[in-house]
């Protein structure tokens, strides 16, 4: 491994037209890592924060004396660098030189480490015991609401979950029921004016459950159609509609005890098998009923709950709450400490996602960290550039399993 001679940071856009930054990591074997952090809409209150404050311009002035220097002559492995990372930052949330900071260069190192060992970033992170050649499923967003849509239902993704074993199976089935969607809604609102939300989900004005029933015909069409096994899905984001202990739909409110008895019928009738944050951020117990109830049928993934830090997933006990954690690189800053919750949530037996964020860019790194984590599930859009991009690299990797 050899040491790290240079570290450049520049401003660079997000797939919402928001600023972040972009890391070049370079070592003294010539090796180059590139890698660009994406920012979420519903972030977690836990979660570091993508910026100090003053934004990305804060960030981009205190790089130079506060993070680069810390990091020349360093070997570049990856625990030493993440090191210098937190104490470059010195607080528990990287908001002294920002997550996103972080993030574009732990994951430009770990590229780099890559490039001078010949391996691929899927080969640096693989944990003891993935077995090669298995892939995640797709948990695919593909009709939106709450934050990442304006005028849509109140959950923010219907998803398609594609659990077929190769991706090209699964990709493939879940970007038909988003087709399969679209045409549904045509069918529906005939001569309205459609929109994406910004996952490139559909956006359209639809109840919760009308939305459940589109997703679910699009699911059984698919079936039928390709043969391939996909399923519904949803990230509730419940935080998002929580409000002095009750969940806020448009058309109804529940207490928890409501909410945890609305999602265990929606899964049974939908025959849902992914369900993200059912319940907000706090409500433990809810979260730990909802698993009891739908656990042995759906995956039930925590987002906003643990934000991807180990000692998050640590304070609850030897009992995890729910059967999965979802995992985004920026909620905790870096690929160590990713991967010592990653490493913590398979000890517990819980499934890992990998996800992106709703802000992200055209870079495919994700589907590697989804393969290499032997996560259950890569979540990601299905349509626009950046979406695709992570789909794309999945069907890379597939490829070259030599499974085609
Ligand atoms: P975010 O949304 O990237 O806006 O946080 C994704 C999610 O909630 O999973
Ligand atoms: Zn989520």
């Amino acid at each position: 491994m050899s040491a790290i001679t240079d570290v450049a940071l520049r401003l660079i856009y997000d797939s919402r037209g928001k600023e972040t930054v972009e890391a070049t990591v370079t070592t003294r074997s010539g090796a180059i890592g590139v890698a660009g952090a994406p920012s979420g809409a519903s972030t977690g209150s836990h979660e570091a924060r993508a910026f100090p404050p003053g934004g990305v311009s804060a960030a981009l002035e205190r790089f130079p004396q506060r993070v680069r220097p810390r990091l020349i002559g360093v070997d570049n492995d990856g625990p030493t660098v993440d090191a210098r990372l937190h104490d470059a930052d010195g607080t528990d949330d990287f908001h002294e030189i920002g997550g996103n900071v972080a993030t574009a260069i732990s994951i430009a190192a770990a590229l780099a480490r890559g490039r001078e060992s010949g391996r691929s970033l899927l080969e640096v992170v693989r944990r003891p015991g993935v077995p090669h050649g298995r892939f995640p499923a797709i948990v695919g967003n593909s009709l939106n609401g709450g934050r990442h849509a304006v005028g849509g239902p109140d959950i923010q993704e219907f998803i398609a979950f594609s659990p077929a074993p190769h991706p090209r199976d699964s990709v493939r089935a879940a970007l038909a029921v988003h087709a399969e969607i679209g045409a549904a809604l045509v069918r529906r609102f005939p001569g309205a004016a459609l929109g994406r939300g910004d996952e490139g989900g559909w956006v359209a004005p639809l109840s919760n459950v009308e939305a459940l029933e589109i997703l679910t015909d699009a699911c059984h069409a698919v079936t039928d159609r390709l043969h391939v096994e996909v399923h519904p899905g949803l990230d509730l984001a419940a935080s998002e509609f929580f409000r002095d202990g009750r969940y806020r739909y448009k058309e109804r409110t529940v207490d928890s005890e409501g909410q945890v008895a609305l999602v265990a019928e929606w899964v049974d009738r939908f025959g849902i098998r992914y369900l993200e944050d059912p319940v907000a951020e706090e409500e433990y117990e809810p979260l730990a009923e909802v698993t009891r109830a739908v656990g042995g049928k759906t995956l039930v993934v925590g987002d906003d709950i643990y934000v991807s830090r180990r000692d998050r997933l640590v304070r609850m006990g030897e009992t995890s709450p729910s059967n999965a954690i979802l995992i985004k690189v920026n909620q905790v800053g870096t690929l160590t400490d990713t991967l010592a919750t990653v490493d913590e949530a398979r000890r517990r037996g819980m499934a890992t996602v990998t996800s992106h964020r709703s802000g992200d860019l055209p870079e495919g790194w994700l589907a590697h960290l989804a393969v290499g984590f032997g996560s259950a599930g890569m979540k990601c859009g299905l349509l626009g550039g950046e979406r695709v991009a992570k789909l794309n690299e999945l069907l890379r990797l597939g490829a070259a399993t030599g499974a085609d």
